[in-house]
């Protein structure tokens, strides 16, 4: 039986590029055709490459000839045009007559969501929904690798400054939502699926510092403050204020548990349990503490 053609749209993010390499450390037999807006970047041996940029829909139409399954990442646009940036990709598949589509979006995206992203992804869903054609959704939620962004601040300070509460939330690294998708590429199930693609555990602040200080031997003092007093101290370090307005609605969409479901859909995707966050700490713990 021939297998699917398989185009992984966005070869050239950290994600895509991990697609990409699963697919074939798991040998997958078919075809397997890397897409993204700088195909002459993209570096896999015996990969086919193509351009594939959403702004273009008519070249991304014609670079989806042939296959069967497209992998469409969600861009790193922020505002009204990743909306349109998303539509135009999920029309050019449709025109190409692809026959399954894949996109990576966020838990709970429905409206009255309080992260503004959510919108973009929910639009794209209900696109993708609309075109009649088998979809994968892969709602992937926070990066665990988004913890080495703002936890070397807390380790050197001692203190984490939070609006969470007790909220939870459950990081997934990267790596297992590359291999959900990876997975959900290579998977011959038929129909539509949305998965929430999570870690094995949702934590609190107080958990996940806890584990910090366990793994780099450093005392965390959780410091809880109002969703006032967090913008208002990213400002104090020199963020900008929509930078810190945006990242105030993660910490209340983490203190509402939007990010809190748990699910084993990294494991029924790909067959393997996802990472923890003490076993992601530990091996990114040089990261933690850079020397000084
Ligand atoms: N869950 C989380 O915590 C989290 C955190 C950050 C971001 N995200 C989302 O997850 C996505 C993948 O994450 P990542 O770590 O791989 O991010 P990344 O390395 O910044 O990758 C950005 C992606 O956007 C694609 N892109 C941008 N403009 C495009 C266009 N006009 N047409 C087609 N593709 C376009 C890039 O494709 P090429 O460069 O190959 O063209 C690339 O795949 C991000 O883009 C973002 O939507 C999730």
């Amino acid at each position: 039986m021939t297998q699917p053609t398989l185009f992984v749209a966005g070869a050239g993010g950290k994600l895509g590029r991990r697609v990409v390499e699963l697919l074939r450390e798991r040998g997958y037999p078919g075809k397997i055709i890397a897409g993204s807006r700088h195909p002459e970047k993209l570096d896999f041996p015996g990969v086919e490459t193509r351009k594939a940029d959403f702004s273009d829909p008519a070249g991304f139409t014609d670079a989806l000839a042939g296959v069967d399954r497209v992998l469409i990442i969600s861009t790193d646009v922020i505002g009204e045009a990743r909306i349109r940036l998303h539509t135009d990709a999920v029309a050019a598949a449709r025109a190409a007559g692809v026959k399954r589509i894949l996109y990576t979006s966020l838990p709970h995206p429905e409206p009255g969501s309080i992260i503004p992203m959510a919108a973009d992804h929910y639009a794209t869903e209900q696109a993708i929904k609309a075109t009649g054609i088998d979809y994968t959704i892969l709602r992937n939620s926070w990066y665990t690798e988004g913890l080495l962004g703002s936890l070397p601040a807390a380790i050197a300070s001692g203190k984490w400054y939070t609006a969470a509460g007790e909220g939870l939330i459950s990081h997934v690294s990267r790596e297992d939502t590359a291999k959900a998708a990876a997975g959900a590429l290579i998977a011959d199930a038929p129909g539509s699926r949305v998965f929430t693609i999570t870690g094995p555990e949702a934590l609190t602040v107080r958990e996940l510092a806890a584990i910090a200080s366990e793994v780099t031997g450093k005392p965390i003092e959780v410091v809880d403050v109002s969703d006032e007093q967090y913008a208002a101290g990213l400002q104090q370090a020199g963020f900008s204020a929509d930078l810190a307005a945006l990242l105030t609605t993660f910490e209340i969409g983490h203190r509402r548990g939007l990010l809190s479901m748990v699910t084993d859909a990294v494991e029924e995707l790909w067959g393997e349990k996802p990472t923890t966050v003490r076993e992601f700490l530990t091996a990114n713990r040089a990261a933690l503490t850079p020397a000084a």
